[in-house]
């Protein structure tokens, strides 16, 4: 998706921060991972962080998350069974490995499928895109974390990180 100028200098008057990456991120091309459609899981995956894209992980990595919600990165992010199973169903048909295999080559490159592997921010494919963030941004305090996708990628939840 391509955000015409005039919009990109409006957003820097706007955003301030974010508009320095933006600027950035979109001169490295854009890719599109589709965001997850299925209501329960945009609920509850949803309402700490942003609800991460299932074709950005393997089918393994969903599992393995999903069957440790109680120790969840340091947090208590468990739910009832049924509400787990509907969201485990969501995010492995649509994994990296299965229908979100046509978003996910690149970022899959390097990635050992049964290994699961449970952060994004760690599979090689995505260090590498962000090698040239410096560390002052990573600290600055719209990001904080490498897990917060929307500080620089605005339209993360719609499933683009071009800007
Ligand atoms: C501090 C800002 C920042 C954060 C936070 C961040 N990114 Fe990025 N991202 C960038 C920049 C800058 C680029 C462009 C790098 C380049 O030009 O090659 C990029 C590139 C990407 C690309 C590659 C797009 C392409 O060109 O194919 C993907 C995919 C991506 N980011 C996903 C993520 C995800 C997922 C997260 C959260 C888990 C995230 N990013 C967090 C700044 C950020
Ligand atoms: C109670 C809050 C909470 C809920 C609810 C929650 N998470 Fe998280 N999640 C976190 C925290 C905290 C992190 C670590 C963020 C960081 O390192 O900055 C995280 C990280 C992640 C990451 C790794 C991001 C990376 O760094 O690549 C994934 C993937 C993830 N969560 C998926 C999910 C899924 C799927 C659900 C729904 C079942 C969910 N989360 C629900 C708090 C939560």
């Amino acid at each position: 998706m391509h955000i015409p100028y005039r919009s990109v200098a409006l957003s820097l008057l706007i955003l301030g921060f974010s508009a320095i990456v933006i600027n950035r991120a979109q001169a490295g091309g854009g890719h599109f991972y589709a965001p997850s459609s299925e209501a329960v899981t945009q609920q509850e995956c949803g309402s700490c962080h942003l609800v991460y894209a299932p074709s950005m992980l393997p089918a393994s990595s969903w599992r393995r998350m999903m069957g440790d919600l109680a120790n969840h990165f340091g947090e208590d992010a468990s739910i009832d069974a049924a509400k787990a199973q509907i969201i485990t169903d969501n995010l492995v048909a649509q994994a990296a490995d299965n229908a979100g295999r046509n978003f996910s080559a690149k970022l899959m490159r390097g990635v050992s499928l049964t290994q699961a592997p449970l952060r994004i921010t760690e599979l090689p494919t995505w260090l590498n895109k962000h090698q040239k963030v410096p560390a002052w941004e990573w600290q600055h305090q719209d990001v904080k974390s490498k897990s917060n996708c929307t500080a620089c990628h605005t339209q993360a939840a719609q499933g683009y990180y071009d800007e």
